[in-house]
């Protein structure tokens, strides 16, 4: 069995933004059905229903655990069932939300070296403390049975992989624009199975770009979830909200030549799921004509507190 629930599916910013003022946002602040509010991406997974990791730690964090009764403390005066914490990359809305897991409640906590090396150098992290929370490096390519604090094996293995991507947005250079899209494990994604290894989730959140090798990994896989931030490439610049591309933010579009539905379209088996849906992309909404589109294509959008289980 694995089970995964959607902690949150809108993009950084979340759905709706602090800051926008968009049509869209301003649906999502007035209840309309058609326009759910949408807290920062992550999933939960589990393989025993007991313990559970959560794949990124967003800013909603906190707001997530409340809201999934799994996620609630079962036993004694202090505990949680969160027993691992994977990170896909060091941007604010994979990470801040380590800052909600400080009291000493212990967790493992995986990632790349080189988004490890994020938190070592920002002293804020070390709220979670190295005798509490142990580091794990993940290798890319290299499959990693996932562990709770007391070292026992959870019933998943973990294979990290390399995506197109970059660094946080928060770490970029002054030359970023001709040193983005590294492959150096700044983003990646993960493919996730059961201790029989007959059940296959990939959670691939970020990518700049969808390459026949990633088609390939894809292959014979239960669920995908994928980078859903924009409907088109220029979507930021079109509704006057940014100046950037989505390549360029490290993030193909849905929609388009070289778009995530156009590569995918051979990709037949698994369940195809967006997330990380940035506040802009009109298929976020539920009577957009894009959702239709997206729908004809045997696509899927996630939504915060969806459910999957596999057996
Ligand atoms: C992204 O996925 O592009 C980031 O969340 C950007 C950000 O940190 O705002
Ligand atoms: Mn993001």
């Amino acid at each position: 069995m694995i089970r995964v629930l959607v902690l949150g599916a809108a993009a950084g910013g979340g759905f709706p933004q602090w800051n926008s003022n968009s049509l869209a946002c301003q649906r999502a602040r007035s209840a309309d059905p058609n326009a759910l509010p949408a807290t920062q991406a992550s999933i939960a997974v589990t393989a025993d229903d007991t313990r559970w990791c959560v794949v990124n730690a967003a800013p909603d964090l906190r707001e997530q655990i409340n809201r999934q009764t799994q996620l609630h403390p079962k036993t004694g005066l202090r505990s949680s069932p969160i027993a691992a914490i994977l990170l896909t990359n060091a941007d604010v809305d994979a990470v801040a939300g380590l800052l909600h897991l400080r009291e000493r409640t212990p967790f493992t906590l995986y990632g790349h070296s080189r988004v490890l090396g994020v938190l070592d150098q920002n002293p804020i992290f070390r709220v979670l403390a190295p005798d509490v929370v142990r580091r794990e490096g993940f290798t890319v390519g290299q499959s990693v049975e996932i562990c709770d604090p007391a070292g026992v094996d959870m019933g998943l293995r973990i294979t990290p992989f390399a995506v197109p991507g970059k660094v946080a947005l928060f770490m970029e250079s002054p030359d970023a624009d001709t040193n983005f899209g590294t492959e150096q494990g700044d983003t990646l994604g993960l493919d996730i199975v059961n201790a029989d290894a007959d059940l296959r989730v990939l959670y691939i959140a970020n990518c700049a770009e969808v390459t026949e090798e990633l088609v390939a990994r894809c292959q014979g896989a239960d669920v995908i979830f994928f980078d859903g931030t924009l409907w088109r490439d220029d979507e930021m610049i079109a509704c006057g909200e940014g100046k950037k591309t989505g390549r360029r933010m490290g993030h193909v579009s849905m929609s388009g030549p070289g778009g995530a539905i156009e590569s995918f379209s051979r990709l037949v088996g698994p369940r195809k799921i967006f997330i990380h849906i940035n506040n802009t992309n009109p298929a976020l909404l539920s009577d957009s004509d894009e959702r239709g589109q997206l729908e004809q294509t045997g696509w899927e959008v996630a939504y915060d507190g969806m459910e999957i289980v596999l057996q």
